[in-house]
């Protein structure tokens, strides 16, 4: 890469002067989103470190998410992390929130069945009874790197026909808002920091135990209706979660933020 030495006499630890060369060289923009770093292997050899010493920096820069690992390929400088609004104008979809930013999103279903509602499920959309709901599991990625795993249900009775659709690339509020009349304005959120199971690292490209954002939606039409119960995971290292308060004014919804107890916390 660039001509860079560790200063063994310092008592800085080598870890951190090789954290601070490469996050310096992104923030004077020599190293770009996109760019390529060099493999631990290279930075051994180039900075006479341990593996273990360049390892640390490495991961302490993709935690902080200047530096993101694409399997197979290696570990590259990030684009910039997408930003969730907490406080918005409207309820949006992934869709619109990935748009907004000016990139496009990517979907490909991994599941779609027709399942019983279970307690929480039919908790969450009002079912009363034995009743079906049909359950899409998708992994979302922008510019081929995957960003969130999201489980979604829906009353079956009320959208039957979305177990048949190709959502491959759709956005569903889309499909709920065209086809059905039935566009989400309404919704709860709750999020919670995780760290990803074995099967979600294989999914999103991280190490099991890495960072993750959890965060499910109860989601409810103009009249009221539940129509979409979702769980979400999102790549800690992709995102963040912005609040931004407003002078409440008469007329305005006004969004409020709840620290559950834990026994409330969704699974
Ligand atoms: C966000 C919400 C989900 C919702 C999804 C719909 O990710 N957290 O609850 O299901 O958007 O996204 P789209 O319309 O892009 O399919």
């Amino acid at each position: 890469m660039f001509n860079f030495k560790v200063d063994k006499r310092s008592p800085i630890p080598y870890y951190f002067q090789i954290e601070e060369w490469i996050r310096a060289l992104i923030e004077r923009g020599k190293l770009k989103p996109g760019d390529a770093i060099p493999t631990e292997a290279e930075l051994v050899e180039q900075l006479g470190v341990s593996r273990l010493t360049v390892r640390q920096a490495l991961n302490n820069l993709t935690h902080e998410g200047l530096l993101i690992r694409k399997r197979a390929k290696g570990t590259f400088v990030a684009p910039p992390r997408s930003q969730v609004p907490f406080v918005r104008d409207r309820l949006t979809s992934l869709t619109e929130e990935v748009e907004r930013d000016g990139f496009s999103l990517k979907s490909k279903v991994l599941r779609q069945d027709l399942i019983p509602a279970s307690g929480e499920i039919k908790q969450q959309l009002a079912i009363t009874g034995a009743q079906q709901v049909i359950l899409i599991h998708r992994v979302r990625s922008v510019n081929e790197i995957p960003i969130a795993l999201e489980t979604t249900c829906h009353p079956y009775r009320r959208f039957a026909e979305l177990l048949d659709m190709d959502l491959n690339d759709s956005s569903i509020y889309q499909i709920l808002d065209r086809q059905y009349h039935a566009r989400p304005d309404e919704a709860v959120d709750c999020f919670f920091a995780s760290v990803a199971t074995q099967e979600e690292a294989d999914l999103l490209e991280l190490d099991p135990g890495d960072p993750v954002m959890r965060y499910t939606r109860t989601a409810y039409d103009h009249e009221g209706e539940p129509v979409e119960f979702t769980k979400s995971t999102y790549r800690a290292d992709r995102f963040e979660f912005v609040i931004r308060y407003k002078k409440p004014f008469s007329g305005q919804t006004s969004t409020n933020l709840t620290v559950n107890p834990l026994e409330n916390r969704p699974k």
